[in-house]
């Protein structure tokens, strides 16, 4: 059954814990998509490294911590594979093997390579690693030959290269490889609680992790239209970062409500704020509820990461059959 569909892959570099933004903006999809799809799912260890390889400290409790988030939200290790790039050295040969036919120049004009570098300015990225990350990427890619990749929009370079890179492999040797398809996840960004992104760096992140009082306080505390000070001021729903939490989790009738309520100073900001809180608990709850029972079991989450090793290590050791056949090595 399960050859008959495409093959899908994604991975996710392991930055810390996950967030409400991660959950909807990619989990929730890698989850509806794991039926529909044979889909790869995989922590990008070796790519954390291209940013943080100064600060290795943390990786792999951020690799634990990044697979229990994922099991606890719903990936279902019954109907996909799950595992952990490092573990797999075959991705490390592909890499090799598609640098030599990677010109630097597609590698330096790539925009999310530009920006990064800006980005965290403080580190030093002028590595040889840091440059060569999305062919690593495409090696991740073309090695299960996936056939579709769920990314957000500043991945679309990386995919782009990866077919490039696809197609000039084909082209100097043999066919091996398909030409994979991004698969654009348009989510909204999720705000965070000061109204910015939802981001880890801005400390404005509410974690799947985090326990239902810290929730709750995260949206006690979290800033509304800045206009309305007083209980009696009228409100603007339209810039209240809290609103938008209401259209993400509410159901639309207290959508309306808070809409009309607000502008009308007849709901106070307090209350508003429990309703979301209450309904955000509701959505979480099943989460905390799985994240227990994984987090007490550390074993049971490396029966996992074994077997879709053990998975992933099949398609990946035949396809580089077939790579080092077509090369003539
Ligand atoms: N670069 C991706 C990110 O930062 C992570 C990643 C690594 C990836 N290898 C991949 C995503 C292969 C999709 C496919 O989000
Ligand atoms: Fe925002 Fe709700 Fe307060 Fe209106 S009532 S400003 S939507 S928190």
């Amino acid at each position: 059954m399960k050859s008959q569909k495409k093959r899908m892959l994604s991975g996710m570099q392991p930055s810390g814990r996950l967030h409400l933004g991660n959950l909807l903006g990619a989990l929730d999809n890698w989850i509806k998509y794991q039926r529909d799809y044979d889909a790869y799912f995989f922590v990008a260890d070796w790519h954390a490294l291209s940013t943080n390889y100064a600060d290795t400290q943390k990786i792999r409790e951020y690799v634990q911590e990044m697979l229990i988030d994922w099991l606890s939200a719903g990936i279902d290790p019954e109907k996909c594979t799950v595992f952990i790039q490092s573990r797999l050295p075959e991705h490390a040969v592909l890499h090799l093997l598609l640098s030599m036919i990677t010109p630097v120049s597609w590698l330096e004009r790539n925009p999310t390579y530009k920006e990064k570098i800006d980005e965290l300015r403080e580190r030093d990225l002028t590595t040889y690693g840091f440059l060569g990350y999305p062919v690593l990427q495409s090696a991740d890619i073309l090695i299960y030959k996936a056939d579709v990749v769920p990314v957000g929009v500043d991945q679309l370079p990386h995919l782009e290269l990866t077919r490039e890179l696809a197609r000039r492999f084909n082209n100097l040797y043999k066919t091996v490889f398909p030409e994979p398809q991004p698969l654009l996840t348009e989510v909204p960004k999720l705000l965070g609680t000061d109204g910015r992104k939802m981001s880890k760096s801005y400390n404005n992140a509410i974690y799947l992790s985090d326990p239902e009082p810290v929730v709750r306080e995260k949206l006690r505390t979290m800033v509304t239209d800045p206009a309305r000070i007083r209980r009696t001021d009228p409100g603007n729903p339209d810039v209240c970062p809290v609103f938008s939490y209401h259209k993400i989790f509410s159901e639309i009738g207290v959508v309306d409500r808070v809409n009309t309520e607000c502008r009308t100073a007849a709901i106070g900001c307090i209350d508003c704020k429990k309703l979301v809180a209450d309904r955000m608990v509701r959505r979480l709850d099943p989460i905390w509820k799985e994240r227990e029972k994984w987090a007490k079991h550390p074993k049971k989450v490396e029966s996992v990461v074994a077997e879709g090793t053990k998975q992933a290590g099949k398609v990946a050791r035949q396809t580089m059959e077939e790579v080092r056949e077509a090369i003539k090595l």
